[in-house]
């Protein structure tokens, strides 16, 4: 036997030890800012989900990404509709259906599961977690489809995020639901909002949560925004990271938060649309010229 062969048979017995899952980098981020949004009170009971895309190397050093240990198969969809073949083998970190918020940083083996899109696109095998026998969000066809869109237009999208924040939701009842009329209130409302979401909010009306059209109206909506409101329900965030992603959220849920602090106000004072045209340019942002009223 030569000494490549001597080499290549010791190794063989060598099994390389696994990283604490619980220490992983993506999972202390998914418990931070879950612990975040439920005190921010976006997410009151089961309310919100997020889903981030992780990287296989990474997570390998974690998790036998061999060992699957059941398929789940995805809730809320007809099969034959439904194809999430394009994530087919990606990995995904994801937050638990019926499952709080407050729990996840205390228990996140039990509120999250990481699993990988199968090979057919209609299910996911569960690589970690979920361990009381629970499963992804009831969202998570509109997640997966929702991902598929941004990363098409942003092939660094990783994070989609779902949640109830308070002033976003009251100012639904009271503002017309038109997206150029939404954006336009709420970048008057902060300095910084132009600046954060040049891209606007796309908006859907009510409609019943968990299905596939929802998913699919959510994902036509993606092609175009990062931030996408469900009327009367709350909001979906898409970025590269969750700094990122819960940026959005938090700086519409401001604005939105001043909105309704001031509503009922007469109003002496705003940003103007000059202003905010000042503003795109000075930070170099691609903005909706159609969503400000320029002379
Ligand atoms: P899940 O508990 O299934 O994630 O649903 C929460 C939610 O916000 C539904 O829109
Ligand atoms: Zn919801």
């Amino acid at each position: 036997m030569g000494i490549m062969d001597e080499i290549k048979k010791a190794g063989k017995g060598i099994s390389r030890a696994l990283k604490d899952i619980t220490s992983a980098p993506f999972v202390q981020e998914m418990c931070k800012t879950t612990a975040n949004m439920y005190r921010l009170g976006w997410d009151e009971r089961n309310g919100g989900n997020i889903s981030y895309m992780l990287d296989e190397k990474e997570v390998g050093e974690y998790l036998d990404l061999k060992k699957v240990i059941r398929t789940i198969p995805f809730m809320g969809v007809n099969a034959a509709d439904f194809d999430a073949k394009p994530l087919a083998g990606k990995l995904f970190i994801v937050t638990g259906t019926g499952k709080y918020f407050k729990n996840v940083q205390d228990d996140p083996e039990a509120n999250l599961g990481i699993v990988r899109i199968a090979q057919d696109g209609k299910s996911a095998e569960l690589l970690w977690g979920y361990k009381d026998g629970g499963r992804t969000t009831s969202e998570f066809p509109a997640h997966m489809m929702s991902h598929m869109a941004r990363l098409k237009v942003d092939p660094e999208n990783r994070v989609v995020m779902h949640c109830h924040p308070t002033y976003t939701l009251a100012m639904n009842y009271v503002h017309e639901l038109d997206e150029k009329k939404f954006t336009h209130t709420l970048w008057e409302m902060c300095t910084e909002c132009i600046v954060v979401f040049p891209d606007g909010i796309g908006i859907l009306p009510w409609m019943l949560c968990g299905t596939n059209e929802i998913g699919v109206a959510t994902a036509k909506k993606m092609e175009e925004f990062r931030l996408v409101v469900w009327a009367m329900h709350g909001i979906y965030g898409a970025g590269k990271d969750m700094d990122e992603t819960f940026g959005l959220i938090e700086t519409v849920e401001k604005a939105a938060q001043i909105y309704m602090l001031t509503a009922h106000l007469p109003r002496k004072n705003t940003i103007t649309d000059e202003g905010m045209v000042q503003l795109a340019e000075l930070f170099k942002v691609n903005y909706r010229k159609d969503f400000l009223n320029l002379k």
